[in-house]
Protein backbone atom coordinates (compact mmCIF):
# COMPACT_ATOMS: atom_id res chain seq x y z
CA UNK A 1 0.00 0.00 0.00
CA UNK A 2 1.35 3.58 -1.10
CA UNK A 3 0.09 6.03 1.76
CA UNK A 4 0.71 9.93 1.77
CA UNK A 5 1.77 11.50 4.83
CA UNK A 6 1.23 14.97 5.49
CA UNK A 7 2.28 17.19 8.66
CA UNK A 8 2.04 20.93 8.80
CA UNK A 9 1.55 21.02 12.89
CA UNK A 10 3.82 23.66 13.17
CA UNK A 11 7.07 24.95 11.44
CA UNK A 12 7.49 22.41 9.05
CA UNK A 13 5.46 21.88 5.79
CA UNK A 14 6.75 18.23 5.36
CA UNK A 15 5.16 15.14 3.05
CA UNK A 16 6.56 11.55 2.11
CA UNK A 17 5.41 8.72 0.59
CA UNK A 18 5.31 5.29 2.47
CA UNK A 19 5.12 2.23 0.95
CA UNK A 20 3.71 -0.97 3.15
CA UNK A 21 4.58 0.87 6.03
CA UNK A 22 8.51 0.32 5.59
CA UNK A 23 9.59 1.78 2.25
CA UNK A 24 10.60 5.25 2.48
CA UNK A 25 10.07 6.31 -1.52
CA UNK A 26 10.45 10.01 -0.26
CA UNK A 27 10.71 12.39 2.48
CA UNK A 28 10.15 16.43 1.91
CA UNK A 29 10.57 18.44 4.73
CA UNK A 30 9.85 22.37 3.98
CA UNK A 31 11.58 24.27 7.25
CA UNK A 32 10.46 27.76 7.89
CA UNK A 33 12.94 28.61 10.47
CA UNK A 34 14.33 31.25 8.36
CA UNK A 35 11.29 32.79 8.51
CA UNK A 36 10.80 33.08 12.52
CA UNK A 37 14.19 33.33 13.60
CA UNK A 38 13.89 37.35 13.96
CA UNK A 39 11.15 36.87 16.26
CA UNK A 40 12.74 34.48 18.31
CA UNK A 41 9.66 31.82 18.13
CA UNK A 42 7.57 30.44 15.94
CA UNK A 43 4.72 33.00 14.57
CA UNK A 44 1.43 31.42 14.52
CA UNK A 45 -0.51 33.86 11.87
CA UNK A 46 3.29 33.91 9.52
CA UNK A 47 3.52 30.06 9.92
CA UNK A 48 -0.13 29.36 8.56
CA UNK A 49 1.00 31.81 5.34
CA UNK A 50 3.92 29.58 4.84
CA UNK A 51 1.91 26.75 4.66
CA UNK A 52 -0.25 27.65 2.17
CA UNK A 53 2.35 28.45 -0.17
CA UNK A 54 4.83 25.53 0.47
CA UNK A 55 2.05 22.96 0.86
CA UNK A 56 1.66 22.37 -2.97
CA UNK A 57 5.26 22.38 -4.02
CA UNK A 58 6.24 20.09 -1.01
CA UNK A 59 3.71 17.19 -2.19
CA UNK A 60 4.33 17.59 -5.64
CA UNK A 61 7.99 16.78 -4.92
CA UNK A 62 7.37 14.06 -2.78
CA UNK A 63 5.30 12.60 -5.16
CA UNK A 64 8.10 13.18 -7.78
CA UNK A 65 10.73 11.97 -6.03
CA UNK A 66 9.25 8.95 -4.83
CA UNK A 67 8.29 8.23 -8.60
CA UNK A 68 4.79 7.87 -8.31
CA UNK A 69 1.23 9.88 -9.00
CA UNK A 70 -1.43 10.84 -7.49
CA UNK A 71 -3.21 8.25 -8.65
CA UNK A 72 -1.30 5.43 -7.22
CA UNK A 73 -1.79 6.74 -3.61
CA UNK A 74 -4.10 4.49 -1.75
CA UNK A 75 -4.41 6.34 1.45
CA UNK A 76 -4.09 9.98 3.03
CA UNK A 77 -2.58 9.96 6.17
CA UNK A 78 -2.27 13.88 7.69
CA UNK A 79 -1.84 15.60 11.25
CA UNK A 80 -5.02 16.25 12.58
CA UNK A 81 -3.24 17.58 15.75
CA UNK A 82 -1.99 18.31 18.76
CA UNK A 83 -0.47 21.53 17.25
CA UNK A 84 -1.40 25.22 15.77
CA UNK A 85 -4.60 25.40 14.88
CA UNK A 86 -3.95 27.71 11.73
CA UNK A 87 -0.97 25.41 10.30
CA UNK A 88 -2.90 22.34 10.69
CA UNK A 89 -5.68 23.30 9.01
CA UNK A 90 -3.73 24.05 6.35
CA UNK A 91 -2.44 19.96 5.60
CA UNK A 92 -5.77 18.82 6.75
CA UNK A 93 -7.58 20.98 4.17
CA UNK A 94 -5.81 20.34 1.71
CA UNK A 95 -5.56 16.05 2.51
CA UNK A 96 -8.98 16.42 2.34
CA UNK A 97 -9.30 18.08 -0.99
CA UNK A 98 -6.65 15.13 -2.38
CA UNK A 99 -9.12 12.36 -0.89
CA UNK A 100 -11.96 13.70 -2.19
CA UNK A 101 -10.95 14.05 -5.53
CA UNK A 102 -9.56 11.12 -5.54
CA UNK A 103 -11.69 8.88 -3.72
CA UNK A 104 -9.09 7.18 -1.56
CA UNK A 105 -9.35 7.13 2.23
CA UNK A 106 -8.18 9.88 4.92
CA UNK A 107 -6.79 9.30 8.12
CA UNK A 108 -6.02 11.88 10.80
CA UNK A 109 -3.03 11.34 12.70
CA UNK A 110 -2.02 12.40 16.23
CA UNK A 111 1.54 14.29 15.96
CA UNK A 112 2.62 12.76 19.17
CA UNK A 113 1.59 9.14 18.09
CA UNK A 114 3.31 9.67 14.96
CA UNK A 115 6.64 10.37 17.05
CA UNK A 116 6.54 7.81 19.50
CA UNK A 117 5.86 5.15 16.39
CA UNK A 118 8.96 7.05 14.73
CA UNK A 119 11.32 4.44 15.99
CA UNK A 120 8.97 1.60 13.93
CA UNK A 121 10.47 2.37 10.63
CA UNK A 122 13.90 1.22 12.02
CA UNK A 123 13.27 -1.20 14.83
CA UNK A 124 11.27 -3.84 16.36
CA UNK A 125 10.76 -2.97 19.63
CA UNK A 126 8.55 -5.49 21.53
CA UNK A 127 5.77 -4.35 23.55
CA UNK A 128 5.83 -3.23 26.35
CA UNK A 129 8.14 -0.36 26.25
CA UNK A 130 8.74 3.23 28.08
CA UNK A 131 8.73 5.79 25.38
CA UNK A 132 9.97 9.24 26.30
CA UNK A 133 9.10 11.95 23.83
CA UNK A 134 11.20 15.14 23.43
CA UNK A 135 10.21 18.30 21.39
CA UNK A 136 9.49 21.67 21.65
CA UNK A 137 5.94 21.70 22.97
CA UNK A 138 5.57 18.06 24.52
CA UNK A 139 7.67 16.07 27.23
CA UNK A 140 6.30 13.04 28.06
CA UNK A 141 6.79 9.49 29.40
CA UNK A 142 4.55 6.97 27.96
CA UNK A 143 3.98 3.53 28.90
CA UNK A 144 3.64 1.94 24.94
CA UNK A 145 1.43 -1.17 25.53
CA UNK A 146 0.46 -1.72 21.93
CA UNK A 147 0.08 0.60 19.21
CA UNK A 148 -2.73 2.93 19.75
CA UNK A 149 -2.15 1.55 23.78
CA UNK A 150 -0.24 4.48 25.42
CA UNK A 151 -0.72 5.13 29.32
CA UNK A 152 0.83 8.50 30.14
CA UNK A 153 3.37 8.14 33.07
CA UNK A 154 4.19 11.36 33.09
CA UNK A 155 4.54 14.88 31.58
CA UNK A 156 5.91 18.55 31.89
CA UNK A 157 4.16 20.78 34.58
CA UNK A 158 5.21 23.87 32.43
CA UNK A 159 7.61 24.23 29.60
CA UNK A 160 8.51 21.39 27.63
CA UNK A 161 12.49 20.30 27.31
CA UNK A 162 12.64 21.48 23.83
CA UNK A 163 11.23 25.50 25.21
CA UNK A 164 13.58 25.65 27.67
CA UNK A 165 16.44 24.97 24.79
CA UNK A 166 14.99 27.93 22.95
CA UNK A 167 13.81 30.12 25.22
CA UNK A 168 17.08 30.18 27.07
CA UNK A 169 18.80 30.33 23.69
CA UNK A 170 16.75 33.54 23.06
CA UNK A 171 17.64 34.95 26.51
CA UNK A 172 21.57 34.25 25.77
CA UNK A 173 20.82 36.19 22.37
CA UNK A 174 22.53 33.23 20.85
CA UNK A 175 19.43 32.65 18.06
CA UNK A 176 16.38 30.14 17.31
CA UNK A 177 15.97 27.48 17.43
CA UNK A 178 18.51 27.10 20.47
CA UNK A 179 18.27 23.27 20.60
CA UNK A 180 21.22 22.80 18.02
CA UNK A 181 22.79 26.13 18.77
CA UNK A 182 23.26 25.25 22.94
CA UNK A 183 24.74 22.07 21.75
CA UNK A 184 27.44 23.07 19.34
CA UNK A 185 28.39 25.68 22.21
CA UNK A 186 28.28 23.26 24.97
CA UNK A 187 30.79 20.63 23.40
CA UNK A 188 33.37 23.72 23.24
CA UNK A 189 32.42 24.54 26.88
CA UNK A 190 32.49 22.23 30.46
CA UNK A 191 29.68 21.47 33.14
CA UNK A 192 31.08 23.66 35.89
CA UNK A 193 28.25 24.96 36.78
CA UNK A 194 25.32 23.09 39.12
CA UNK A 195 21.84 24.31 37.90
CA UNK A 196 19.45 23.48 39.65
CA UNK A 197 17.43 19.88 38.45
CA UNK A 198 13.35 20.47 39.04
CA UNK A 199 11.91 17.22 39.70
CA UNK A 200 8.41 17.54 40.77
CA UNK A 201 8.01 14.79 43.46
CA UNK A 202 10.05 11.86 44.16
CA UNK A 203 6.39 9.97 43.45
CA UNK A 204 5.78 11.70 40.37
CA UNK A 205 7.05 11.09 37.23
CA UNK A 206 6.34 14.42 35.78
CA UNK A 207 9.23 16.88 34.68
CA UNK A 208 9.07 20.63 35.33
CA UNK A 209 11.67 22.73 32.92
CA UNK A 210 10.54 26.30 33.63
CA UNK A 211 12.95 26.39 36.97
CA UNK A 212 16.07 25.75 34.92
CA UNK A 213 15.28 28.90 32.41
CA UNK A 214 15.25 31.17 35.07
CA UNK A 215 18.09 29.79 36.78
CA UNK A 216 20.22 30.82 33.85
CA UNK A 217 18.82 34.26 33.74
CA UNK A 218 19.60 34.58 37.18
CA UNK A 219 23.23 33.25 36.97
CA UNK A 220 23.94 35.35 33.15
CA UNK A 221 22.74 38.49 35.36
CA UNK A 222 25.54 37.93 37.53
CA UNK A 223 27.67 36.91 35.78
CA UNK A 224 27.47 39.79 33.05
CA UNK A 225 28.78 41.99 36.07
CA UNK A 226 31.85 39.75 37.18
CA UNK A 227 34.72 39.75 34.72
CA UNK A 228 34.85 36.26 33.21
CA UNK A 229 38.34 35.42 33.74
CA UNK A 230 37.49 36.27 37.45
CA UNK A 231 35.35 33.32 37.26
CA UNK A 232 36.58 31.52 34.64
CA UNK A 233 33.38 30.09 33.14
CA UNK A 234 32.10 31.29 29.51
CA UNK A 235 29.03 31.04 27.74
CA UNK A 236 30.19 27.64 26.38
CA UNK A 237 30.04 26.58 29.92
CA UNK A 238 26.77 28.22 30.41
CA UNK A 239 25.55 25.92 27.34
CA UNK A 240 26.82 22.64 28.92
CA UNK A 241 25.82 23.28 31.91
CA UNK A 242 22.53 23.69 31.26
CA UNK A 243 22.33 20.42 28.60
CA UNK A 244 23.52 18.38 31.42
CA UNK A 245 21.12 19.49 33.90
CA UNK A 246 17.96 18.70 31.41
CA UNK A 247 19.50 15.07 30.13
CA UNK A 248 19.95 14.76 34.29
CA UNK A 249 16.45 15.92 34.83
CA UNK A 250 14.78 13.61 31.68
CA UNK A 251 17.32 10.40 32.71
CA UNK A 252 16.36 10.23 36.98
CA UNK A 253 12.49 10.17 35.62
CA UNK A 254 12.88 7.80 33.17
CA UNK A 255 15.29 5.61 35.57
CA UNK A 256 12.23 5.57 38.10
CA UNK A 257 9.50 4.55 35.45
CA UNK A 258 12.04 1.64 34.93
CA UNK A 259 11.98 0.75 37.96
CA UNK A 260 8.70 1.19 38.77
CA UNK A 261 7.70 -0.42 35.85
CA UNK A 262 9.83 -3.41 35.07
CA UNK A 263 9.86 -2.10 31.83
CA UNK A 264 13.24 -3.99 29.76
CA UNK A 265 13.19 -1.47 27.05
CA UNK A 266 12.71 2.13 26.10
CA UNK A 267 12.64 4.01 23.10
CA UNK A 268 13.24 7.73 22.37
CA UNK A 269 11.06 10.13 20.34
CA UNK A 270 10.66 13.74 19.04
CA UNK A 271 13.46 16.72 18.30
CA UNK A 272 15.56 17.09 21.09
CA UNK A 273 16.43 13.57 20.79
CA UNK A 274 18.73 14.70 18.13
CA UNK A 275 21.06 16.28 20.63
CA UNK A 276 24.41 13.99 20.46
CA UNK A 277 24.94 14.41 23.86
CA UNK A 278 21.90 13.55 24.99
CA UNK A 279 21.96 9.75 22.99
CA UNK A 280 25.27 9.34 24.68
CA UNK A 281 24.31 9.85 28.21
CA UNK A 282 21.13 7.85 27.51
CA UNK A 283 23.75 4.98 26.03
CA UNK A 284 25.52 5.54 29.04
CA UNK A 285 22.25 5.09 31.39
CA UNK A 286 21.00 2.00 29.57
CA UNK A 287 23.65 0.00 29.76
CA UNK A 288 24.09 0.93 33.70
CA UNK A 289 20.49 -0.26 34.27
CA UNK A 290 20.86 -2.84 31.51
CA UNK A 291 17.56 -1.48 28.95
CA UNK A 292 17.44 -1.97 25.81
CA UNK A 293 17.63 1.47 23.93
CA UNK A 294 15.94 2.29 20.96
CA UNK A 295 16.81 5.63 19.29
CA UNK A 296 15.66 6.74 15.58
CA UNK A 297 17.94 8.62 13.32
CA UNK A 298 17.42 12.31 13.90
CA UNK A 299 16.13 12.77 10.47
CA UNK A 300 13.30 10.79 12.29
CA UNK A 301 13.55 12.52 15.84
CA UNK A 302 12.67 15.99 14.17
CA UNK A 303 9.12 16.62 12.77
CA UNK A 304 8.80 14.74 9.31
CA UNK A 305 5.82 13.25 7.92
CA UNK A 306 7.07 9.76 7.08
CA UNK A 307 5.87 8.95 11.22
CA UNK A 308 2.91 10.37 10.04
CA UNK A 309 2.09 7.97 6.99
CA UNK A 310 3.50 5.35 9.41
CA UNK A 311 0.94 5.89 11.55
CA UNK A 312 -2.23 6.31 8.99
CA UNK A 313 -0.58 3.44 6.65
CA UNK A 314 -0.90 1.09 10.59
CA UNK A 315 -4.84 2.15 10.95
CA UNK A 316 -6.12 2.02 6.96
CA UNK A 317 -4.24 -1.22 6.91
CA UNK A 318 -7.11 -1.92 9.82
CA UNK A 319 -9.95 -0.58 7.99
CA UNK A 320 -9.98 2.32 9.72
CA UNK A 321 -10.81 5.79 8.49
CA UNK A 322 -11.95 9.36 8.91
CA UNK A 323 -15.22 11.26 7.12
CA UNK A 324 -14.10 13.75 5.49
CA UNK A 325 -15.70 16.41 7.94
CA UNK A 326 -13.16 15.80 10.78
CA UNK A 327 -11.64 19.12 12.42
CA UNK A 328 -8.36 20.12 13.57
CA UNK A 329 -7.36 19.57 17.02
CA UNK A 330 -4.85 21.96 18.70
CA UNK A 331 -4.98 20.24 21.86
CA UNK A 332 -5.28 16.05 21.17
CA UNK A 333 -5.04 13.70 24.24
CA UNK A 334 -2.56 11.09 22.61
CA UNK A 335 -4.33 7.37 22.96
O1 LIG B 1 9.94 17.42 17.39
P1 LIG B 1 10.30 18.77 16.90
O2 LIG B 1 11.00 18.87 15.57
O3 LIG B 1 9.04 19.69 16.84
C1 LIG B 1 8.03 19.66 17.78
O4 LIG B 1 7.10 18.80 17.65
O5 LIG B 1 8.12 20.48 18.73
O6 LIG B 1 11.21 19.47 18.04
C2 LIG B 1 11.68 20.78 17.92
C3 LIG B 1 12.47 21.09 19.17
C4 LIG B 1 12.93 22.54 19.28
O7 LIG B 1 12.60 23.03 20.56
C5 LIG B 1 14.43 22.47 19.08
O8 LIG B 1 15.16 23.47 19.77
C6 LIG B 1 14.73 21.09 19.63
O9 LIG B 1 13.65 20.28 19.21
N1 LIG B 1 15.98 20.56 19.11
C7 LIG B 1 17.05 20.28 19.88
C8 LIG B 1 18.07 19.88 18.99
N2 LIG B 1 17.59 19.92 17.72
C9 LIG B 1 16.30 20.33 17.81
N3 LIG B 1 17.21 20.35 21.21
C10 LIG B 1 18.42 20.01 21.70
N4 LIG B 1 19.47 19.65 20.92
C11 LIG B 1 19.35 19.55 19.57
N5 LIG B 1 20.38 19.18 18.82
ZN1 LIG C 1 7.01 17.20 16.73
Amino acid sequence: MLVLGIETSCDETAASVLKDGKEILSNVVYSQIALHRPYGGVVPELASRRHLDTIVPVVEEALAKAGVNLKDIQGIAVTRGPGLVGALLVGLSFAKSLCAVNRVPLIGVNHIEGHICSIFLEKEVPFPFLSLTVSGGHTSLFLVKGIGVYEVLGQTRDDAAGEAFDKVAKLLNLGYPGGGIIESLAEKGKPKIRFPRALPSADSLDFSFSGIKTAVVNYVKGFSSLSENSKGLSLEDIAASFQEAVVDMLIKKVIQARRLYKTERLALAGGVISNGYLRHRFQEMAAAEDLDLFIPSPYLCTDNAIMIAWVGNHYLERGKQDSLDIDALSRWKVG
